[in-house]
């Protein structure tokens, strides 16, 4: 599949570097054509793989994997263009992180609204699928480096949309995707993160996730 991975950070990387070697054509996005880190990215992929502008990336992609910092996400969003985002599936991976106190970082948006559905509200022809946000960028690619099966959470508006994410987080090698259901579920699964960042102090390591024993 043609599929546009915005955002240049660990998260953009991790998961182009996993989408281009399960065989799809990336192209990472960036507000620069001529990133760095994207143009670094490039040279060590297979054939296939590419950089763009954030409008670029997007105008050719079957899916947009959303991979910006969470305060900014709505203006890479706006540079990715309206036009070029109608229609498609956009895996939200971001979380409304505010560091503007210093860390630990709170929730910008919580509780009664959440980043997924401001980016559904901001794109409404779009179909948004937020999932992997309670992860580190490399347990999103490799939840196996994790002893034991971890959880994973996916929620959106739209059944198909939520049906192509689900196989393509089976190629991750996910077995234990649970859908919370429409979109505001995104309130929930943000409010994990200060759980997630304390669970990395107490722990000392970013490897680890969730698993919903039942
Ligand atoms: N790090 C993790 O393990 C992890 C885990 C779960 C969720 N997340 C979430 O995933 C997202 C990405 O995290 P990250 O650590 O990989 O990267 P990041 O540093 O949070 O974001 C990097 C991206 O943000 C873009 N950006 C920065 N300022 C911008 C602006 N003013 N306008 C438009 N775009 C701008 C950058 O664009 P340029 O490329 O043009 O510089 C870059 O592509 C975040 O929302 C984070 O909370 C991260």
């Amino acid at each position: 599949m043609k599929i546009a991975v915005l955002g240049t950070g660990m998260v953009g990387e991790s998961i182009a570097t996993k989408l281009a070697a399960l065989g799809h054509e990336v192209c990472m996005g960036a507000r620069s054509a001529t990133n760095e880190k994207a143009a670094d990215w490039v040279a060590r992929q297979p054939k296939g793989a590419s950089q763009g502008t954030f409008a670029e990336a997007a105008r050719h992609a079957e899916i947009v994997f959303i991979c910006t910092r969470g305060d900014v996400t709505l203006d890479a969003l706006n540079l990715a263009g309206r036009d070029n985002l109608a229609g498609k599936v956009l895996v939200d991976i971001a979380n409304p992180l505010d560091f503007s106190k210093g860390m630990p970082p709170t929730l910008f948006v919580s509780n009664d609204d959440s980043l997924g559905e401001r980016i559904q509200r901001a794109f409404p022809d779009a179909q948004v699928v937020k999932t992997l946000n309670i992860v580190n960028a490399d347990v999103m690619v490799n939840p196996g480096q994790v002893s034991g099966e971890l959880s994973m959470f996916l929620c959106g508006n739209v059944a198909e949309a939520k049906a192509k994410i689900r196989q393509l987080l089976e190629s991750f090698g996910w077995k234990d995707v649970l859908d919370l259901g429409d979109i505001s579920a995104a309130r929930g699964m943000e409010s994990v993160l200060p759980i997630w960042l304390r669970l990395w102090q107490a722990l000392g390591t970013a490897s680890f996730g969730f698993k919903v024993v039942r």
